[in-house]
């Protein structure tokens, strides 16, 4: 795709990536985006640089617009490879272009690049770079989501580059919120980015909150927020700040979610009479098995409702190894503001519904005891224990759920 003017003289430079179906084992159906901008004023800067594999398509962008060399000021608002690793080659186009980054960021690409030739500005919040018409201000956005991170606001433009955050993983040839709803669907877009929330994002509810309301307090005028991956949010970018605040806030339908796996069908066949209860109660319900469905879309949809129940079967007396998995995985984003109960069938000794609970406890999510175990097969009375099963645990979601509305 060819540079696009987004604000004036201010232009994405990026690259769409049609193709990649693994983000560094994140599974991207629809591909991604790498965004950069390039802003043409008295000093040419750029902001970002994209995944190396795309260093020529950004390099071509900039030169539709100025000789790369003539480039002053290098923005790097984050270190990750997909934003940092055309960085020596944007470098050896403009070699005393100065590297306006956070502390962490520089011992960062020290790590990756040989940097003893580039000049380093480090900034910190409050920083600003005249560059002509236009002010730079630079806030520290740290573990949102890396140390390094940090977002640059344009302050004429009232732009808001905001890295990784307000992002979504699509590849498209629309540049523009309001563009993809056009070509695609207002639908689409919001499970994009629910999507990137809940399996980038989720662990870090509380400092999205705090910087959001940082971003308030400073009045900042935001008329459009571009973020490095997907579409600009230039509609109502209020919306998206909104957005992220509600999910920070544990936002989630009333609805179950259901994630399991089986070995000889025992673990399945409880979930239809669970299934029917919950139903019986009036909550929505969806199932994933785990051997069938990517690992990120197992996690979006645990994020979208307000109770899971992870089903497993025994296996050597612990969980069966893709259900513990899906809670290590789990584990690791830190979830909150769910509620949480644990099925399966067992032979003898029995383990997995145990082990269930116990990860449970480390991710402190809310625990719906006692789990519920079948002994091999589930016989017409353990049909009934499930249905009942599934009916409580819809009865103690909707409990639940009464805590986060308004
Ligand atoms: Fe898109 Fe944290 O990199």
């Amino acid at each position: 795709m060819k540079a696009i003017e987004i604000k004036p003289n201010i232009y994405w430079v990026g690259a769409v990536d049609w193709t990649v179906r693994d983000f560094h084992g994140y599974v991207t159906p629809r591909g991604t985006t790498y965004n950069n901008y390039l802003i043409t004023d008295e000093q040419i800067t750029l902001i970002d640089t994209v995944k190396q594999d795309f260093s020529q398509v950004t390099i071509d962008n900039i030169r539709s617009l100025v000789d790369p060399s003539r480039i002053v000021n290098v923005v790097i608002n984050h270190i990750e490879p997909d934003h940092s690793s055309s960085i020596e080659k944007i470098m050896a186009l403009a070699p005393d272009a100065n590297i306006y980054i956070t502390d962490k960021g520089k011992k960062g690409l020290d790590r990756h690049f040989n940097t003893s030739k580039w000049e380093f500005k480090i900034i910190k919040t409050g920083d600003i770079l005249n560059i002509g018409k236009y002010n730079l201000l630079f806030l520290e956005t740290p573990m949102l989501h890396w140390p390094d991170s940090m977002m640059t606001y344009v302050k004429e433009a009232k732009l808001l580059i905001s890295q990784d955050a307000f992002g979504q993983h699509i590849a498209t040839s629309a540049r523009f919120d309001d563009e993809f709803i056009e070509c695609a669907s207002r639908a689409e877009l919001k499970d994009a980015v629910i999507d990137y929330y809940a399996n980038i994002l989720m662990p870090f509810g509380q400092l999205i909150k705090t910087k959001i309301a940082e971003i308030k307090k400073l009045d900042l005028e935001i008329d459009m927020i571009a973020p490095d991956h997907g579409v600009i949010w230039r509609k109502n970018p209020g919306d998206i700040l909104q957005r992220y605040l509600d999910m920070a806030n544990g936002k989630a339908s009333l609805s179950i979610t259901v994630i399991y796996d089986t070995m000889w069908h025992s673990t399945e066949l409880m979930i239809l009479p669970i299934m029917q209860g919950i139903k019986d109660e009036g909550v929505g319900c969806k199932v994933i098995k785990l051997r069938a469905t990517p690992m990120s879309v197992a996690i979006k949809e645990f994020w979208k409702s307000r109770g899971c129940l992870v089903g497993s079967p025994t296996l050597n007396n612990l969980l069966f190894p893709t259900v513990a998995e899906f809670l290590t995985h789990l584990r690791g984003l830190r979830p909150k503001n769910r509620i949480i109960g644990a099925f399966g069938s067992y032979g003898w000794g029995g383990g997995a519904v145990k082990e269930a609970y116990e990860e449970f406890k480390k991710m402190k999510l809310e625990p719906f005891e006692p789990g519920l175990q079948v002994m091999y097969k589930p016989s017409l009375e353990d049909e009934t224990r499930c249905y009942e099963f599934g009916r409580e645990f819809a009865k103690k979601t909707k409990d639940y759920h009464v805590k986060f509305l308004e």
